[in-house]
């Protein structure tokens, strides 16, 4: 492949306007996130990177600023009226987070650093516990690292083994080899929920069932999914779920865990000191109940604020409206990718089997030149292993470019993002030359 990071020639496209989408009203969408009227390169941003993290609506934004200009202060531990909002408002959106994933109870829903924190936390203290050597822990090939080191590092401490769901041709989760993987060894099977990089949609009631069949516990990784999937933790039966607000709208610094109370009561905390106690002497320390057993010190109150803000919006749109945008952008987007020469697609064919991610390489042009051609046309997507090291393995590459979509995103933007691609081409191929 050539690679000429160096060599970044200027992309003159055209611009056309945004369009109303069915499903969603997109140009509306993007005016309430400011970001998304600005130039980048001295044309509008086409913002494809969504799959790493999305962008803020106004709401969202002054859901911080307000916490700070009106109510800042810690929570659980003043009895003074700033102290008291900065509570309800933080205690408030636990609630909102618990109806959103339909848990059964507040006490199930754990804020986090992110959703890595999240998977770390499982992996450190359920794992830890209940884990012995010869022990079997269930991933999948296309695991992002954070649901794949953790439980890596956590096979290697116990002497347990690292087995894999592989995939079929079209990147789907071959429930016929699965049968040979889960077994009666495995303690805990952990998946996602919607790949990152082929954007695969996975079976995950039928992969719990088959792990609750086998008396193990079920992970769900939906830092992709919560964000694009309507998702209820009672009817998927998950043991665990964790996802990050960052992707669906929110601010960076808040992820979630939840799990099923019965196993978060056992599990031990991870973090020491304030906030997670009940009481401390001297000798001992009785730990706070569920689910402050688990949230150590100050949390990130401003962000989980508004998180809650960007919960209300995403309500607002619909999960099925955004489910339904999703699927008409993203077979739009399969179809003028698929009109270019020289372009292979990784992961399923079909819109209705994936989310919003296509991962491709194209024109023999290296990911990272491609990614930075885009960007001097404005259109932001992503280029790189996408933390899926051993999945790029299995397909045979160092890389990926990939183009993500999110609510705000319409098929003017595909068009801009294909004659974006196409004006690569050409001014690639005159640059090899030269
Ligand atoms: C599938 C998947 N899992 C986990 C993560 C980790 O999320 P975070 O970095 O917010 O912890 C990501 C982030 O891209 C992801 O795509």
């Amino acid at each position: 492949m050539n690679h000429q990071l160096l060599a970044t020639p200027k992309i003159i496209v055209d611009e056309p306007v945004r369009e109303r989408s069915a499903m969603l009203d997109t140009a509306k969408i993007s005016r309430d996130s400011p970001i998304l009227s600005r130039l980048v390169n001295g044309r509008r941003l086409v913002y494809l990177d969504n799959a790493a993290t999305s962008q803020k609506p106004g709401v969202v934004i002054d859901a911080l600023k307000h916490y700070y200009e009106y109510y800042n202060a810690n929570i659980h531990r003043g009895l003074h009226t700033l102290s008291e909002e900065a509570t309800a408002a933080f205690e408030g959106v636990r609630e909102k987070v618990r109806n959103f994933i339909d848990a059964a109870s507040e006490r199930e829903i754990i804020f986090t650093r992110n959703a890595t924190e999240a998977i770390n936390l499982v992996a450190s203290s359920w794992g830890r516990n209940n884990l012995k050597e010869g022990d079997e822990i269930v991933i999948s090939a296309m695991e992002h690292h954070s649901n794949f080191v953790p439980w890596q590092q956590l096979a290697n401490e116990k002497g347990a083994k690292l087995r894999f769901l592989e995939l079929t041709d079209d990147g789907q989760i071959d429930l016929a080899l699965a049968q040979n993987v889960i077994g009666s060894k495995t303690k805990i099977v952990a998946i996602t929920q919607m790949s990152n990089v082929l954007g695969t949609i996975t079976p995950v009631a039928k992969l719990a069932q088959m792990a609750h069949a086998q008396g193990a516990v079920f992970l769900l990784d939906g830092a992709q999914g919560v964000a694009h999937l309507e998702t209820s933790v009672r009817e998927l039966d998950v043991d665990f779920l964790v996802f990050s607000f960052h992707k669906m709208l929110g601010p960076t610094g808040v992820g979630v865990l939840y799990g099923k109370e019965e196993l978060l009561d056992k599990m031990p905390p991870l973090l020491f000191g304030g906030d997670m106690i009940s009481s401390v002497h001297r000798e001992r320390t009785k730990f706070n109940e569920l689910p402050w057993k688990f949230e150590a010190g100050t949390p990130n109150i401003a962000d989980v604020i508004a998180s809650g803000a960007a919960i209300d919006y995403l309500s607002e749109l619909g999960m099925n409206n955004i489910r339904e945008h999703e699927i008409e952008i993203t077979s739009y987007a399969l179809k003028r990718l698929r009109e270019l020469d020289d372009i292979k697609i990784y992961g399923p064919a079909d819109a209705e089997n994936k989310g919003g991610v296509i991962s491709f390489n194209f024109a023999d042009i290296h990911p990272h030149d491609l990614g930075q051609m885009l960007d001097e046309a404005g259109v932001a997507i992503r280029a790189g292993h996408h933390c899926c090291q051993p999945l790029m393995h299995d397909l045979g590459v160092s890389g990926t470019a990939r183009a993500s979509f999110y609510i705000y995103n319409s098929k003017d933007d595909i068009d801009v993002f294909i004659s974006a691609l196409k004006e690569a081409k050409k001014v690639f191929g005159h640059v090899s030359c030269r």
